[in-house]
């Protein structure tokens, strides 16, 4: 592989702009980070603290290998929604290692309202199982909660996609061997009660942990029979009576421990982490200096290539040819890796030189990483002549039916087609994260204001009606407004159009842990639909 040459000038007058910009932007979500770490408050967690339980990230830092990182998912979920009540939407998912083992955790953070479920909370739940269930990992609940969050009962309790399917998801992934692990630490009521009952091994807490269909007050409404919630469906109850749990542990430590023991009896997993491999020449850090102001042209995309991959080095594919598209064979933590990073508008050519190399990963089964900044395809008669949708099809097809993994950091904008192409999230990637300078939404906000514009305009032409054009001002303000507010990563994050935001200096560390989460299983044989020629 050509290790690359940088032509980045890192003292330059614009380097430092873009350095001091990007990091202020890290600092406002490291900012919005530690808000919401702080779950629901004092108040409630000393409430919860009093009741001898340990906070939800104490939790998880005990149950996780000493050494272990927490690839955090979605973390600003529901972030600047409902007046800002439900911090993380009330639930804490991510991968770590336990025994040496990767899991997923999904953890009721019972001081957010009582662990209750919004709609949020139940795409975040569903999302995490997801990955688990793609990535082959065995997922560990911790459950602390009252079940759905019943004002709004509407949007959580009867879709497809609602609370029911928690359970759902649980009877496949035990089906397909999937070790599915509860520990009830808390409330589990209600629908919730079938999260342990559909667990392969359940542990409850002694006198902190209760499981049942209805609570106390509901029994006594509906039948008259008067009974504690210990004697209903407490931690002896379901360990000596009715076998819903299975160990009963003393306290959240212990409990924990017991989990720890569980999942060192599961077979081990064959993904090895690579230690033997270069860091980059070009320091991941410089890329602060690289990613300009939202709006302005970012720089090469072989400088940011540079600065992800080992040694700086790759294999570029095609490197003469649909230059606004860079495809390339790379290393990342000492995992194999093929790259597809916009470096402009997508052309016909571009297009095909990107479908070219998604069946080239896929034959060589190699993942694929999507470093997207694309405001689209290019448009114009020319272009639609040339047939330039029949060539976006390609690649759109090629991915679709790809069967090598693959994941998506959105580096900048994430605009219309071009974001289908470029692995967006209807495309299944395994993994999506933004940066924080990111933008999405289905064309620019300046764009998608001219379109409404022109046609009003074509309306009132059309009606030989003047056209006011105090109007069409303020749609045009009102619509770049919009649009802006709606583009913005937080926007995004907070209804979990992502899986996270992450900073651009911590992308090699991730993209180096998802390869390795995400390579380690076999390939089917890949088919292809039919490809318009
Ligand atoms: N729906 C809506 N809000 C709920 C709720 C639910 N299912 N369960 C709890 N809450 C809210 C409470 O109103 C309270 O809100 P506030 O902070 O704005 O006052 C907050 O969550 C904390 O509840 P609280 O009862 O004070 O906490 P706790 O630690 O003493 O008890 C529970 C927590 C979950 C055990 C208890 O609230 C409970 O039993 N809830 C009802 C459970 C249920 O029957 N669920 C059925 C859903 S299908």
């Amino acid at each position: 592989m050509f290790k690359y040459n940088s032509s980045i000038n890192t003292n330059s007058e614009a380097f430092i702009k873009n350095q001091q910009l990007n990091q202020s932007l890290a600092d406002e979500y490291f900012q919005k980070l530690q808000h919401i770490q702080q779950g629901g408050g004092n108040k409630a967690l000393q409430k919860h603290m009093a009741k001898g339980k340990l906070p939800v990230r104490q939790r998880i830092d005990y149950l996780l290998d000493k050494d272990s990182y927490f690839l955090e998912l979605s973390a600003l979920a529901a972030n600047g929604l409902y007046d800002d009540a439900f911090p993380a939407a009330g639930i804490i998912t991510g991968i770590g290692m336990v025994h040496g083992r990767r899991v997923m955790v999904i953890a009721n953070d019972a001081t957010v309202k009582g662990g209750t479920y919004i709609s949020e909370t139940i795409k975040k739940h569903l999302r995490a199982q997801e990955i688990a269930q793609q990535n082959n990992l065995p997922c560990i609940y911790m459950v602390d909660s009252g079940g759905v969050f019943l004002p709004q009962q509407a949007e959580v309790f009867p879709d497809r996609d609602d609370f029911g399917r928690i359970f759902f998801n649980q009877s496949r992934m035990s089906a397909q061997g999937i070790a599915q692990i509860a520990i009830v630490m808390g409330s589990c009521t209600a629908g919730g009660a079938y999260v342990p009952a559909m667990s392969d091994e359940t542990i409850i807490v002694k006198e902190q942990g209760t499981i049942f269909l209805a609570g106390p007050p509901l029994v006594k409404a509906a039948t008259g029979e008067e009974v504690s919630a210990e004697e209903l469906g407490g931690g002896a109850v379901h360990t000596q009576i009715s076998g819903v749990a299975d160990h009963l542990a003393d306290n959240d430590e212990h409990a924990l421990h017991i989990c720890r023991n569980i999942i060192e009896t599961l077979p081990q997993q064959n993904d090895v982490q690579e230690n033997n491999f270069q860091a980059p020449k070009y320091a991941t850090k410089e890329l602060l200096g690289l990613i300009p102001e939202s709006g302005k042209p970012f720089p090469n995309v072989h400088e940011i290539i540079a600065r992800l991959v080992d040694d700086s080095a790759f294999h570029e594919f095609k490197s003469e040819y649909g230059t606004t598209l860079v495809t390339a064979f790379a290393q990342i933590e000492g995992k194999k890796v093929g790259i597809l990073a916009n470096n402009g508008i997508l052309f016909s050519e571009s297009a095909l030189k990107g479908t070219h190399f998604i069946q080239l990963c896929n034959e060589r089964n190699i993942p694929m990483l999507f470093l997207q900044n694309i405001t689209g395809f290019m448009v114009g008669k020319n272009y639609e002549h040339k047939g330039i949708a029949k060539d976006g099809a390609k690649m759109v097809n090629a991915l679709a039916n790809s069967k090598v993994p693959y994941f998506t950091i959105l580096m900048g904008g994430s605009y219309g087609a071009g974001n289908y192409a470029m692995a967006g999230r209807a495309y299944d990637p395994r993994f999506l994260f933004m940066w924080p300078n990111a933008r999405i939404s289905v064309m620019g906000a300046k764009q998608a204001a001219q379109v409404l514009t022109t046609i009003k305009r074509d309306q009132a032409t059309a009606l030989n009606k003047e056209v006011n054009e105090q109007d069409l001002a303020q749609i045009e303000a009102s619509i770049i407004k919009k649009y802006e507010a709606e583009g913005s990563p937080y926007y995004s994050t907070s209804r979990l159009w992502d899986d996270g935001i992450i900073i651009p200096e911590s992308s090699r560390q991730i993209a180096g842990l998802v390869l390795n989460i995400i390579s380690k299983e076999q390939k089917d044989d890949t088919k292809y639909g039919i490809f318009r020629m």
